[in-house]
């Protein structure tokens, strides 16, 4: 099959309409200036009286959850818990902290959330560019914090992550982290410089993971923790960036039932690609079982590949990985003649869900 080259400008000009690879490459920046904007949230609850913590957000912007989840869950005191729907939980009460994340600030589902964390009088936070929601917010006097509104959701990652993290510090919730925020931001610096579209092929994982890739569905694991949580995140930029079908899959679960549904893959005409996200922290059981798991199905994929997230803390091996798969994703659009930046599909269906109300 022939691909078109990544180092190919002209391709890039064509395509990229809404410069996405230039954006993917100003993540350091990006998640720079979101520690700074959270930073200055007024209004911020009294810690004491928070018995939860519950972040909604759908899709892109509930991405942000799930990160702040997976770094934080070992370390709160409190549950920490991601809601991607129309409905919080019962336990929702006065002494629940809301984080209502919505780039648009006009996703149905979590606005009627947010609805239900006024009725009942929980301490909310609203991240979003949407101006309509932001209003609201103001009026009843709820922290806003604001997000530029020209990117994609799914862009904006790192407007939509930090102002957890960085509320939760101001709130005395999670310890203060400096050195951690500083080395996230120099990972993804490292990162920016190895796998930018100014970097060629040949020197660069992300162009020849998404070369390797491409004509073929990608799988990709990861284990309970940060590699689990990358692997959706990877999942849903190959859907929306690349603008192919993917599928990401957890350890120890996955061995209890997916492993046994590759058994009969030869029947299908379909290549897959697996992909293994991998961390030295991962937990040992199941580093073993990683290994164990690629020796039994491994015959079943075209190709299999193992990346390793970089840094020495779990926050930014995190954002190591984020990073890896956003660039991977972004290319392997390009090789398939797409722009990564539109998800007109998502914006019809919203549409249609508006109609005749
Ligand atoms: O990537 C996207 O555009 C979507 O996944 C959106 O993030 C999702 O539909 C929710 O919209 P919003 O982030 O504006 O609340």
């Amino acid at each position: 099959m022939s691909i078109p080259s990544l180092d190919d400008e002209e391709l890039v000009k064509e395509l990229d309409s809404k410069d996405m690879l230039g954006i993917t490459a100003q993540y350091p920046e990006q998640w720079e200036e979101a520690i700074q904007r959270a930073k200055k949230t007024p209004n911020l609850c009294d810690a004491s009286e928070v018995e939860h913590v519950i972040i909604c957000g759908m899709g892109g912007s509930g991405a942000s959850g799930d990160l702040a989840r997976v770094i934080l869950e070992a370390e709160m005191e409190v549950p920490i818990i991601v809601s991607k729907g129309y409905h919080l939980p019962k336990f929702v009460s006065n002494r629940t902290l809301v984080f209502v994340v919505s780039h648009s600030g006009t996703t149905e589902e979590t606005l009627s959330c947010f609805e239900q964390a006024l009725e009942k009088k929980s301490k909310i936070v609203i991240i979003t560019s949407g101006r309509e929601l932001a209003t609201r917010a103001f009026s009843l006097n709820i922290p806003v914090i604001e997000i530029p509104g020209h990117l994609q959701a799914r862009a904006s990652i790192g407007f939509l992550f930090m102002p957890l993290i960085v509320t939760l510090m101001q709130l005395g919730m999670i310890s203060n982290r400096p050195d951690e925020l500083s080395e996230v931001l120099q990972v993804l610096r490292d990162m920016a410089k190895k796998l930018a579209f100014p970097q060629p092929t040949c020197k660069n994982p992300a162009k020849q993971l998404a070369i390797d890739l491409y004509g073929k569905i990608p799988i990709i694991y990861g284990s309970e923790g940060i590699t689990g949580i990358a692997a959706l995140r990877w999942k849903c930029e190959f859907n929306e960036s690349s603008k192919i079908p993917a599928f990401w899959n957890i350890l120890p679960e996955l061995d209890h039932n997916e492993i046994v549904g590759w058994q009969l893959a030869d029947r299908f005409d379909v290549e897959f690609a697996l992909v293994n996200l991998r961390e030295p922290c991962d937990y040992s059981r199941n580093i073993r079982r990683m290994n164990i798991t690629t020796s039994l199905i491994g015959n079943k994929f075209k190709i299999s590949r193992e990346i390793w997230a970089e840094g020495t803390s779990r926050f930014a091996r995190l954002a190591s990985l984020i990073h890896m798969g956003d660039f991977t994703a972004r290319y392997l659009a390009l090789l398939y003649g797409v722009d990564p930046t539109p998800v007109d599909i998502i914006w019809h269906l919203k549409a249609r869900l508006g109609e005749g109300e």
